[in-house]
């Protein structure tokens, strides 16, 4: 399993030095946490901070939108070059059209959901989608308290998929720690979305390496 750092727990003041420790803790994907003050109470990155900061990485942007009508700015985030991206399901009416437009541009398509959202409300665009990203916290701030049972989803969604012969990407995020990392792991996820687990340290790099270290990634 990889382990995504997310730069939202990091000092927001200093994103730059973010991105380095993400790079020195051997980091193969960064998760930038888009949010528009309307899908959820808290507003992060805009495109300009995004393709300003992706200058300074060596690592790839996993983008994830936390916004109303994600169809209106998705081009803008698509242009800072990341390798997925993901949108909400319950912000968009139009999933598997806003998924083509993101693979249209060779970038991988995901779509999120809450933790209260049922998983056969994405099962029907499935084949549209590289990765479904499965909150584990209610979607708008970092260092919430982790929801067990998201992990059953991702054991149903692995299901779902292999039944499908579909090669569908797991992540999960939210409230993943060193302490229910192996669980994670075992119900099937592919990539662990970690905000405070790592940020939160007196030293990130150290703590994410250590993460990956304990997911075998
Ligand atoms: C929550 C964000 C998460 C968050 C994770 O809305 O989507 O990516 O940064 O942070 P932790 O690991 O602290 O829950
Ligand atoms: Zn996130």
């Amino acid at each position: 399993m990889k382990i995504a750092p997310s730069i939202l727990a990091a000092d927001l003041a200093d994103l730059a030095s973010a991105v380095k420790q993400c790079e020195d803790g051997g980091a193969r994907l960064i998760h930038v946490d888009v949010m528009d003050g309307h899908f959820v109470p808290n507003l992060t990155f805009g495109p300009p901070v995004i393709a300003d900061l992706a200058k300074r990485s060596r690592v790839g942007f996993d983008i994830h939108l936390m916004v109303s009508n994600p169809e209106v700015l998705l081009d803008r985030y698509l242009d800072t070059e990341p390798i997925r991206v993901s949108f909400h399901h319950e912000a968009t009416r139009a999933p598997a059209r806003l998924a083509a437009r993101i693979r249209g541009r060779g970038v991988g398509a995901g779509a999120a959901i809450n933790p209260g959202t049922g998983l056969d409300q994405l099962l029907p665009y499935l084949e549209h989608l590289d990765h479904v990203v499965l909150m584990s916290v209610q979607p708008g701030f970092a260092g919430q308290a982790f929801q067990p049972h998201v992990l059953d989803k991702a054991r149903q969604l692995r299901a779902a998929a292999e039944a499908r012969g579909l090669f569908t990407s797991i992540e999960m995020d939210g409230g993943i720690k060193p302490g229910n990392l192996d669980e994670v792991a075992a119900a099937g996820v592919d990539v662990a979305v970690v905000g405070s687990g790592v940020f939160a340290a007196e030293s990130p790099a150290e703590a994410l390496a250590a993460l990956r270290r304990q997911a075998n990634e």
